[in-house]
């Protein structure tokens, strides 16, 4: 990763895992403070209590999901 880049991590069955310089905010541009949070995991099951961030809930409830780029573009 490039400095001052972000990578994002699909984690199978899981958050998208979100790492380096992040500003987050809601669609009026309020922001989440993530001061001193050099990753964060954002929820892509829909089942967090705690959304955006992802709380677990994607385990306890034994969601599934895979996703991989395809071949030709890694
Ligand atoms: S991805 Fe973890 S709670 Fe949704």
């Amino acid at each position: 990763m490039s400095e001052g880049g972000v990578r994002i991590t699909v984690r199978p069955n899981g958050p998208l895992r979100v790492e380096g310089e992040i500003v987050l905010s809601d669609a009026e541009g309020r922001q989440w403070d993530l001061q001193g949070k050099p990753a964060i995991s954002l929820c892509r099951c829909g089942m967090s209590a705690n959304r955006p961030f992802c709380d677990g809930a994607h385990a306890r409830n034994g969601w599934q999901c895979q996703a991989a780029p395809p071949e030709n573009l890694t």
